[in-house]
């Protein structure tokens, strides 16, 4: 790349200082969510979601945060996929959120539990109907020969579930980041970010630290 096309951002709109934090990292990603909603932050529940196998080595994605309260931050895949095979091998991952309208980026560490049934059913009856057509279409992560297969797959099930209601598939659900860290990172001018973290302690209350930008 050359110099010309390098693009250096400059972050200008807000402070974060110790004194403007939740004593919680869920009440103060509500309160950040807040400013999300008001600033009309396009794709905001995108998540990038990081795996890794048994001996550690990564691997990264993007999924749509769809639930977060003092249980931790939710998701919902494939448990097949190979997301979720890393995970039923190494039940840990970290998440990241960067809202560019408003200069803040969100990270996330923890374990990894499935969600309960019943909230899984309660999402997927949510859903519009071709996306639960396409969760049992698609063997996630695994090869496919060619698209006309995905198509097949996909009118197969379609007709199959044709005039009913589509159940949750037994290998589709939620999983749910329990945090240990929670960091929230707003831009700051001439690289002066502000990085306050939450980490979890042993008796479950929040200690929060100020890192270096
Ligand atoms: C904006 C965006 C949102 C996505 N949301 C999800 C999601 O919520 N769940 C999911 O399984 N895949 C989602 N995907 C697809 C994943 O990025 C990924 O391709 C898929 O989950 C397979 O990943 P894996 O092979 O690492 O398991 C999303 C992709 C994009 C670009």
């Amino acid at each position: 790349m050359s110099a010309d096309v390098v693009v250096h951002t400059e972050f200008s709109k807000h402070k974060l200082l110790e004194s403007d934090l939740a004593a919680d990292p869920f009440a103060q990603f509500q309160c950040w969510l807040d400013d999300v909603q008001a600033a009309n932050v396009s794709d905001w529940q995108a998540m990038s979601l990081a795996t890794a196998t048994r001996d550690g080595r990564p691997s990264v994605r993007i999924v749509y945060l769809r639930g977060w309260d003092e249980r931790g931050f939710l998701f919902y895949t494939n448990h097949d996929s190979r997301k979720g095979d890393e995970l039923a091998d190494n039940p840990q991952a970290a998440a990241a959120l960067y809202w560019k309208e408003l200069e803040r980026q969100v990270r996330i560490e923890g374990a990894v539990v499935l969600a309960n049934d019943a909230e899984s059913d309660a999402y997927f009856a949510g859903r519009p109907r071709e996306s639960c057509i396409g969760a049992w279409a698609s063997s996630q992560s695994q090869p496919l020969v060619d698209r006309a297969t995905l198509e097949r797959l996909t009118a197969e099930f379609d007709e199959k579930f044709a005039g009913g209601a589509i159940p949750r598939p037994p290998n589709w659900g939620g999983f749910r980041i329990i945090p240990e860290n929670v960091e929230f990172w707003q831009g700051g001018v001439a690289r002066l970010h502000d990085r306050l973290i939450y980490r979890r302690q042993t008796d479950n209350s929040w200690r929060i630290e100020r890192l270096f930008p």
